[in-house]
C-alpha cells in the first residue's frame, strides 16, 4: 500500500478496519470487497450519470458483443488484432519486473497482459462495475499481482514518481481535459518512465468531418491530430514521442523528462 496517498492532504494511508485511513488528516477511504474507493466527494451529477452507464456496459464490455466491434468501428477493419495491440502496448512499456499503472483500466484487458511482465500493476478506473469485472477476470487467470482502485484520472491517489511505466488505452479521447490527465500521469511516473497509449486520430473514416464533428460535439470524444498529441505531451513534461498509426488508431509512447 506504499504507493497510495491521501487525495486531500497527500498523507500516508494505512489499512485499518476495512478502510485506507490517512495518518495525517484521518480521512477514511472505504475498501469495498478488496477495492479501495477514491472517488472524490464532489463528483458532479453528469459524471455520476456517465459512471452509471459505464457500470452497465461492464457486463458485455470484454465479450464479442462489444470490444471487438467498437475497436474495429473506430479503428477501421485493417488494423492489428486486439491481441496484437495489447502486446504492443506491453512491449512499449518495457516494464521488466517494475511497477506499472494502467489508467482507465476498464475490465483489465491490458492490465492482465502487463501483469505477466511486471512485479505489480495498479489498475484505476472510475467505474466500480468495470473494476469488479477486472477483479473477476484477474482471479480467473490466477493473476495475484494486480491491485485495483476506484479513482479518477484527474486526481490519482498515488505519490509522485512511483511508477516505472503507465498505460492508458481506449480512454485518452474520453477525458474532459487531456492536458490535465497527461500532467497527472506525469506526476506519478518516475523520471524516464514510459507512457504507452492507444487512442484515435483523424485518419481514414474518423477523418470524415461529419463523423468526428459528431463525436466531438455530441459525445465529448476528442479525435486527435498527431500535432495535438505532440504538443500536449511536450507541454505536460514528456519527450521522445514515437507513434504508429493503423487506420484511425494510434499507438504511441513517450518518456517522462
Ligand atoms: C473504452 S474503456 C477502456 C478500458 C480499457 N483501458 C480497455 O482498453 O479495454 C474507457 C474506460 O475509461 C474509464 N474512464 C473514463 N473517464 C475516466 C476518468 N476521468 N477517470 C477514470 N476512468 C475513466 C471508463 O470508466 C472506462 O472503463
Amino acid at each position: 500500500m506504499t504507493v497510495f496517498m491521501c487525495l486531500y492532504c497527500k498523507g500516508d494511508l494505512k489499512k485499518i478496519n476495512g478502510y485506507l485511513r490517512c495518518l495525517d488528516c484521518d480521512f477514511k477511504f472505504p475498501i469495498i470487497k478488496d477495492i479501495p474507493d477514491f472517488l472524490q466527494k464532489d463528483t458532479g451529477p453528469e459524471r455520476k450519470k456517465m459512471i452509471k452507464a459505464i457500470d452497465r456496459l461492464s457486463t458485455i464490455y470484454e465479450t464479442p458483443l462489444w470490444y471487438p466491434i467498437i475497436y474495429h468501428i473506430y479503428g477501421g477493419f485493417f488494423i492489428p488484432s486486439v491481441k496484437e495491440t495489447v502486446n504492443s502496448i506491453t512491449d512499449m512499456l518495457e516494464i521488466d519486473g517494475g511497477i506499472a499503472l494502467d489508467v482507465a483500466c476498464g475490465t483489465g484487458l491490458y492490465t492482465r497482459n502487463i501483469a505477466k511482465h511486471a512485479k505489480e500493476v495498479y489498475g484505476i478506473d472510475f467505474s466500480m462495475g468495470m473494476l469488479r469485472k477486472a477483479q473477476e477476470y484477474a482471479k480467473r487467470e490466477s493473476l495475484d499481482n494486480i491491485v485495483l482502485a476506484r479513482a479518477e484520472v484527474e486526481n490519482l491517489p498515488f505519490k509522485n514518481d512511483c511508477f516505472d511505466g503507465i498505460s492508458c488505452c481506449g480512454a485518452l479521447h474520453l477525458f474532459s481535459d487531456v492536458a490535465e490527465a497527461l500532467g497527472e500521469m506525469n506526476r506519478v511516473l518516475k523520471r524516464d518512465g514510459k507512457l504507452a497509449v492507444m487512442t484515435f486520430v483523424r485518419r481514414r473514416f474518423l477523418g470524415i468531418k461529419r463523423i468526428y464533428e459528431h463525436l466531438e460535439r455530441d459525445h465529448h470524444f476528442h479525435v486527435f491530430s498527431v500535432d495535438d498529441l505532440q504538443s500536449d505531451l511536450e507541454n505536460t513534461g514528456y519527450s521522445d514521442f514515437k507513434y504508429n498509426i493503423y487506420g484511425s488508431m494510434i499507438l504511441f509512447e513517450a518518456k517522462k523528462i
